[in-house]
C-alpha cells in the first residue's frame, strides 16, 4: 500500500511540474525570449524578422520560413550558441507545436494544388529540350544519361526525379557533347553528297533474308527475272550469288517478315560520321505475295525507319535505337517520303 501511495505522490509531482513549465511556453513566449532580440522589425539578423511572420502554413512561402524556423531550433543552431540554451522542455514544447502546423499546412497546401513540386527534366525532356533549343533533332543523348525513377507510379514527380553528382556531371558532360556538335569547326560548311542505298547489298544482312525465302528481289514491282525467288530455285551459296552481283545497290528489295529478334533490315552501306544534317527520301509500297506472284496489298500498310547508334565496336544488335518515323507504304503505289535529321 505504501509504496502504491508514494509513486502516485511522484506522478502527481511530476504532472505539476510539466504543467507548470509548459502553460508559459506559448509560442511568442518562446520567441520572445530567444529569438525577437535578433529577429524583430528593428535587429533583423539575415533580414528575418519573426515577429512578421504570420502564423500560416498553406501558404509556401510562410511554410519554408517556418520550415527554417524549425530547423535551425531543432538543430540547436538557433538561438547562437553563446545564448543560453532554451530548457529540454522548452524546446520539444514549441517544436511540438511547430512540428504538427507544418505538417497539416503542407498536406493542405498539397490538396489544393495537387501537383508534383518543382523539378528537373527527365532525360527523355532533357534530349527533347536540346533537340529544339539547337536545332538537332537527331541528336541522342538518352542512352548517355543516367536512368529515372519513379515514384507514386509517375516518372515526372519531382519526388523521383533528384539530382546526384554522379547525375550532375553525366548531364554536364552531356552539355559539352551538345555543344561540340553545335559549333562549327570547319569556315565551309561541307559539300553536299548524295547516295542512293538499298537494303540488298553485298555482305548485307538482307542477303541471309532472301536467300531463306523470306524476302524477295523485285524489279518493276514483280521479281526480279535475274534472281528468282528463293521458293522456286534452291539459293545454296551467298558468297556466290554475291560474287555474281546478285545483291547489287539498288535493288528494291520485298521483306515478308516483321522485324524482331532475329530480323531487323538495315541499311548498311551509311553509317553517319560526321553530325549534320541529313535528307533522308525513301520509297515505300506494300503488296502480297501470293506463290510468287506479286498482289494487291489488303490495304495501306506503314514501315518504320529508325536510325541505330552504334555503340561500343559496332558489332552485335544491342545498340539503342531512335525511331524517325512510320510510313505510309499504299498497295502497288511507290509513296515517296522525306524527312530531314
Ligand atoms: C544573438 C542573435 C540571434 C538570436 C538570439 C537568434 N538568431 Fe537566428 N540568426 C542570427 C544570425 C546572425 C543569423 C544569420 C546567420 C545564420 O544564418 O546562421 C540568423 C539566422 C537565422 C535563420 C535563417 C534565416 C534565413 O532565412 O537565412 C533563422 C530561421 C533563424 N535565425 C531563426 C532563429 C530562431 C527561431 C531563433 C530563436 C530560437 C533565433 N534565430 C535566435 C542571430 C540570432
Amino acid at each position: 500500500m505504501a509504496s502504491l501511495r508514494f509513486s502516485w505522490l511522484v506522478q502527481a509531482f511530476l504532472v505539476f511540474a510539466t504543467s507548470l513549465c509548459c502553460a508559459q511556453v506559448t509560442p511568442q513566449a518562446f520567441f520572445e525570449t530567444h529569438c525577437y532580440e535578433c529577429h524583430d522589425a528593428d535587429s533583423k539578423k539575415s533580414d528575418f524578422d519573426l515577429t512578421a511572420l504570420p502564423h500560416t502554413f498553406t501558404d509556401t512561402a510562410y511554410f519554408d520560413r517556418w520550415v527554417k524556423v524549425f530547423d535551425r531550433i531543432d538543430s540547436g543552431e538557433m538561438p547562437p550558441a553563446k545564448k543560453p540554451r532554451p530548457l529540454a522542455e522548452e524546446k520539444a514544447a514549441l517544436l511540438g507545436w511547430l512540428k504538427p502546423a507544418l505538417v497539416d499546412g503542407e498536406q493542405t497546401h498539397l490538396a489544393d494544388e495537387g501537383r508534383t513540386g518543382i523539378r528537373r527534366l527527365t532525360r527523355v525532356e532533357y534530349e527533347n529540350t536540346v533537340r529544339d533549343l539547337f536545332d538537332m533533332s537527331g541528336i541522342a543523348l538518352r542512352s548517355e544519361l543516367p536512368a529515372d525513377g519513379s515514384a507514386h507510379g509517375f516518372d515526372k514527380n519531382s519526388d523521383a526525379l533528384d539530382i546526384s553528382h554522379v547525375n550532375l556531371a553525366k548531364y554536364i558532360e552531356a552539355a559539352d557533347h551538345v555543344l561540340d556538335l553545335a559549333i562549327a569547326t570547319q569556315p565551309k560548311p561541307p559539300t553536299v553528297q548524295k547516295r542512293r542505298i538499298s537494303l540488298a547489298n553485298r555482305g548485307g544482312f538482307i542477303a541471309h533474308i532472301i536467300m531463306n525465302g523470306d524476302g524477295v528481289l523485285l524489279k518493276d514491282q514483280r521479281p526480279d527475272p535475274e534472281f528468282p525467288p528463293a521458293s522456286e530455285h534452291r539459293h545454296i551459296d551467298q558468297g556466290a550469288h554475291e560474287r555474281m552481283g546478285s545483291f547489287r545497290n539498288g535493288a528494291s528489295v520485298g521483306v515478308f517478315r516483321h522485324e524482331d529478334e532475329s530480323v531487323s533490315p538495315y541499311f548498311m552501306e551509311h553509317v553517319t560520321i560526321y553530325p549534320g544534317r541529313y535528307r533522308v527520301r525513301t520509297s515505300l509500297w506494300s503488296f502480297q505475295w501470293d506463290k510468287g506472284e506479286v498482289l494487291p496489298a489488303r490495304g495501306t500498310e506503314a514501315g518504320r525507319l529508325s536510325v541505330v547508334q552504334l555503340t561500343g565496336d559496332g558489332r552485335g544488335g544491342q545498340h539503342p535505337s531512335y525511331v524517325l518515323g512510320f510510313f505510309d507504304a499504299p498497295s502497288l503505289e511507290p509513296q515517296e517520303h522525306e524527312l530531314i535529321t
